[in-house]
């Protein structure tokens, strides 16, 4: 895994959104995997501010939200399609109908999970995915466990993640759901290139967790390791944990 480490958030979120833009500009019609949580916001903004530059163009790209909440209706503004419509795709040149999401709300969801990776592999894979960190180690809803699941599937949230996740339902734990679709693991090892960016001290624990010669089901990101071509992405606080050497960081 490569590493790199900036001084602040904003520095961070550039070198991720540039990792993105560029996908673009190698490949116009790249097939993207994308992340929500608050670490994604200063991405997308970053990645807007590039679309509105003219150095990003998703006219013929294709997005797979790699998550989504089980049970909120349709129009429930708390669903992260709605937060990816209001802080990416009503900002750049996406079409609508290259932007592929699961629907936490259908009834089975086992159908639904084989219907997202049908249509990932119907538009070739993923090319690039981008990944946030969760403060217990997650990707996407991939949580800690006894074991873990390869394919597109709904998973149960650990309290901590319901917790961090609070913030989007006016801080009511008890209205945050207990469940969600989850690309796989395996899914998101298939992507020919991950770029994973994690800010703050919140975070550190889990990056460490991706580095110290271990890979466990208890630190899902630890699977990581097991990729060729993985971008790691922080700022320092989130750094803190990081071995003293055998990495290639940059400060
Ligand atoms: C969330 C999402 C992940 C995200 C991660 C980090 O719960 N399911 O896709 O990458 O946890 O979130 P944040 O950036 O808000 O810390």
């Amino acid at each position: 895994m490569h590493v790199r480490v900036f001084r602040t958030v904003d520095e961070a979120a550039h070198a991720a959104a540039s990792a993105v833009a560029a996908q673009l500009a190698r490949t116009r019609d790249s097939v993207l995997g994308l992340p929500t949580g608050r670490t994604s916001l200063d991405v997308y903004e970053e990645l807007v501010r590039l679309h509105d530059t003219g150095e990003a163009d998703f006219s013929l790209a294709h997005t797979f939200n790699i998550d989504e909440f089980v049970g909120l209706a349709s129009n429930d503004e708390r669903r992260y399609c709605a937060f990816m419509q209001q802080h990416l795709f009503s900002h750049i040149n996406l079409p609508a109908r290259h932007v592929h999401f699961l629907d936490g709300g259908t009834a089975d969801h086992e159908q639904e999970c084989a219907r997202f990776e049908r249509d990932l592999a119907s538009v070739g894979g993923l090319d690039l995915l981008l990944l946030g960190l969760g403060g217990n180690a997650h990707i996407g809803f991939n949580e800690p466990g006894r074991s873990l699941q390869p394919r597109t599937h709904r998973a149960r949230l650990a309290l901590e993640t319901r917790r961090a996740n609070a913030g989007l339902f006016e801080g009511r734990l008890n209205t945050v759901p207990r469940e969600a679709l989850t690309m796989g693991i395996g899914t998101m090892l298939e992507a020919r290139a991950i770029v994973l960016i994690a800010t703050g001290r919140s975070k550190a624990r889990a990056v460490g967790s991706m580095f110290n010669g271990r890979i466990s089901t208890g630190q899902p990101a630890s699977f990581l390791q097991l990729h060729p071509s993985v971008e790691v992405i922080l700022d320092l606080p989130a750094a803190e944990q990081l071995p003293e050497s055998g990495f290639d960081a940059k400060p």
